[in-house]
């Protein structure tokens, strides 16, 4: 069975939630999922030996909240390319950092990235749960292609 991580940053936990609810979609799907908050990550040993790995992060004052921009300095030491990859995060109304966690996966460290990043303004709000379980199946069936 495929192993799928999840790591995220979260100021007020809303990002953490999101990042829940992708592991049960990735399940859902038939692989395993691990949810790592990014301040647990000390290393980059910590990435090794999973097949697809999720990145999320809030967007605040346009930007991804710092300590998400540490670790992908430290995910950049680890030897991601071709692993499956995507990328997710809440937001309140401009919601870039998913997108630049997004590119970074894709364009730096040569991740084979799912079709899009999530945006969610809340899991609660809109359909939110269903999109973020939905993204966790899409990562799970990239895995079984
Ligand atoms: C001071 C502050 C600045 C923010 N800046 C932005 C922003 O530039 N763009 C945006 O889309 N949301 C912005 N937000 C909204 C947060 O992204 C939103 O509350 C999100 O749900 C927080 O996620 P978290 O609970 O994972 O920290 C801001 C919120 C605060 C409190």
């Amino acid at each position: 069975m495929a192993n799928v991580l999840i790591v995220y940053a979260t100021r007020t936990g809303e990002t953490g939630r999101i990042a829940e609810l992708i592991a049960e979609g990735v399940r859902f799907g038939g692989s395993q999922a691990k949810v790592v908050n990014v301040s647990e990550i000390k290393a980059e040993s910590a990435l090794a030996g999973y097949e697809a790995l999720v990145f999320g992060a809030p967007t605040y004052h346009g930007d991804m909240i710092q300590s998400m921009k540490t670790f992908l300095f430290l995910a950049e030491k680890a030897e991601l390319a071709g692993k499956v990859g995507g990328a997710f995060g809440a937001f309140g109304w401009s919601g870039e950092a998913p997108d630049r966690i997004y590119d970074t996966m894709k364009h730096i460290f040569q991740m084979d990235m799912v079709g899009n990043p999530l945006r969610l303004k809340s899991s609660k709000l809109g359909g939110g749960m269903q999109m973020a379980q939905d993204y966790g199946r899409q990562i799970a069936t990239k895995l079984a292609a």
